[in-house]
């Protein structure tokens, strides 16, 4: 029985444990305020859930989501993700976040960045690029021709870096999308915000990024475009 802990069980965080409850996996769920807060969210989704301290997530998950604002990167469990799978979710905006200059000045990416403060940790960037509201929409079964393609990204020149990142192709694949892989981490900048492939192509018009009402299905091939189609600009960062 493979067991996700959430740091962070927000809208992306708590949608995706609501989706991977549903698909079989055990979840352990925390947040800032701890896990008296999300009696809610476990009720909701059942015997699979409990709550936990972000430590006690840290701990419990074989795979660990980290679905946090970029600022609080610094408050991680970082000794208990020694070794463990990380899946970030996590997107940098500077006015939210405050200013990062090696992002402004793109020297590296916010999941390197991630990386590079979760030392043993096997990082995977996935579902960034997508409004939650859209992840149980768009979500088909397997062999459903319909199922929408999400880009992630992670080394793996490494066996366990490798192993880590076929656990997040299957996370991926199981709560219904077809896994497209863009590359070693440094390739997560094609997806991240104000790129071709960040989340207006699930919009209804393919154009505007905040539509939830309703979705619409990427196919790999025009995710693979997108991705190749992006370019590198500060600018481009900087107004987001
Ligand atoms: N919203 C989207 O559609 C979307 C899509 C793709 C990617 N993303 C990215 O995914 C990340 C999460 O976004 P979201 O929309 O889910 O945010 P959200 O709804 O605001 O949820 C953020 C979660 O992080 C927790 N958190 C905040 N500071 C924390 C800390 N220091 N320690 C532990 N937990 C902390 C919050 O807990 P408390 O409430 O207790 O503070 C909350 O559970 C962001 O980086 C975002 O840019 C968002």
């Amino acid at each position: 029985m493979t067991t996700i802990g959430f740091i962070g069980s927000g809208q992306v965080g708590g949608t995706l444990a609501r989706m991977a409850a549903g698909v079989g996996y055990d979840v352990v769920v925390s947040n800032s305020r701890g896990p008296e807060t999300l009696t809610e969210l476990v009720e909701e989704i059942g015997t699979r859930a409990r709550a936990g301290t972000t430590e006690e997530a840290a701990r419990a998950g074989d795979l660990v989501v980290v679905s946090v604002p970029l600022r609080a990167l610094g408050d991680l469990p970082v000794a208990d993700l020694v070794g463990k799978t990380v899946v970030d979710t996590c997107n940098y905006y500077p006015r939210r976040d405050g200013a990062i200059p090696v992002l402004d000045e793109e020297t590296t990416t916010s999941s390197e960045l991630l990386a590079a403060l979760l030392p043993g940790a096997h990082v995977v960037k996935a579902f960034n690029n997508i409004a939650y509201v859209h992840l149980p929409m768009l979500a088909r079964p397997p062999g459903d021709p319909e199922r929408a393609a999400l880009p992630i990204a992670g080394d793996d020149d490494t066996p366990e870096a490798a192993s880590a990142k076929a656990s997040v192709v299957e996370l991926v694949e199981r709560i219904g999308f077809h896994a497209h892989d863009t590359g070693p981490l440094a390739e997560g900048w094609r997806f991240q915000p104000s790129t071709p492939a960040y989340a207006a192509p699930y919009s209804p018009d393919g154009l505007s990024v905040w539509p939830p009402e309703r979705g619409r299905q990427v196919t790999e091939a025009e995710l693979s475009e997108l991705l190749a189609s992006a370019t590198r600009s500060g600018e481009t960062q900087r107004r987001a």
